[in-house]
């Protein structure tokens, strides 16, 4: 058995960018979570936390480890593998800590393994993290996680995933230090939606893919709305109308709810801007009293980065 360590870096990620809920989302260069994964004579998969978040050990209860274990499944000749976990990205954020998670830990894992699943196998074994976190297996943030950029996940059964051409974009990410759990944020969600809302968001997804590939910036900003989802989750955010009132009033594109939130990020198309939104998130959240943290950050092209192989 081969002592080889690989050491990865696993980006945090933008879910739904507002409008494609479960089918949009991009990668972005900081926060990350730094794994290592070495294989183990111990059967099964063993959890080392090296981070303050207390995450379960227990394989079936940890998001990286559910992962690992559905990738176990169709490799009967590994015994064993060693996860160390170094969380950056705070569970409960909204900026895809699980998909980081679950990502990392099977990429980390098929660069032991020299390769030998596709990409789409480990969003595909990335995902059974997301079910144990959400309730429901999608990969809006596990998809772009790997792949860097933006991605369009067209549909997960089958999978397909599309990566999309993206302009260069700021982006200001604030996490106001409350926790939404998604499957709570997904269990307030209507099941049922008037034709003249799905009309006007799939304009917008529509809009919103066109704009990223004709770098068109006017219409990525126009499209950056969501009439379905956002009118019920952003009640669970304080100052969530404000911040998104005057970020735009700043410059900004536009932007939303991260992921299920209760981050919220918003595009801008220098970083001059990106730093008055963050001004602005700032002000908004400290008026409130509601502890912050802001990051300015940029797309990933990359995705998860293999750090020492
Ligand atoms: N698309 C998912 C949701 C992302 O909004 O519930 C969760 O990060």
């Amino acid at each position: 058995m081969s002592s080889k360590q690989i050491v990865i870096h696993a980006p945090a990620t933008v879910a739904n960018m507002v409008c494609g809920f479960d089918v949009l989302g991009f990668a972005v260069n900081e926060p990350y979570d730094i794994m290592k994964i070495r294989f183990s004579d111990s059967p099964g998969v063993t959890i080392i936390n090296e981070d303050i978040y207390n995450l379960p050990i227990d394989p079936a209860k940890n998001v990286a480890g559910a992962a690992l274990l559905a990738m176990l499944e169709e490799i009967p000749e590994v015994a064993g593998l060693e996860l160390t976990i170094n969380k950056q990205i705070k569970p409960g954020s909204g900026v895809g800590s699980s998909a980081a998670s679950a990502a990392g830990a099977v990429v980390a894992a098929n660069c032991l393994l020299e390769d030998r699943f596709r990409k789409e196998d480990l969003v595909r074994f990335a995902m059974n993290g997301e079910k144990l976190a959400s309730g429901v297996k999608h990969a809006d943030n596990i998809a772009p996680c790997i792949y860097g950029g933006v991605t369009l996940i067209r549909s997960i059964f089958p999978l397909d995933i599309i990566e999309l051409n993206a302009p260069p974009l700021f982006v200001t990410i604030v996490h106001p230090q409350i926790e939404v759990r998604t499957a709570d944020a997904r269990s307030i969600l209507k099941q049922q939606i008037q034709l003249k809302d799905a009309i006007k968001q799939w304009g917008n997804i529509a809009g919103l893919v066109a704009g990223l590939q004709k770098s068109d910036y006017d219409l990525i900003g126009r499209s950056l709305e969501d009439v379905l989802i956002e009118p019920i989750r952003s009640i669970l955010i304080p100052g969530f109308d404000e911040v998104k009132q005057k970020s735009k009033e700043v410059g900004a594109l536009g932007g939303g709810i991260s992921g299920s939130g209760p981050s919220i990020f918003m595009l801008s198309k220098d970083e001059q801007t990106a730093r008055k939104v963050e001004t602005e998130m700032k002000a908004i959240f400290s008026g409130i009293g509601l502890e912050h943290h802001t990051y300015i950050t940029t797309i990933n092209q990359q995705g998860i980065k293999i750090i020492e192989a």
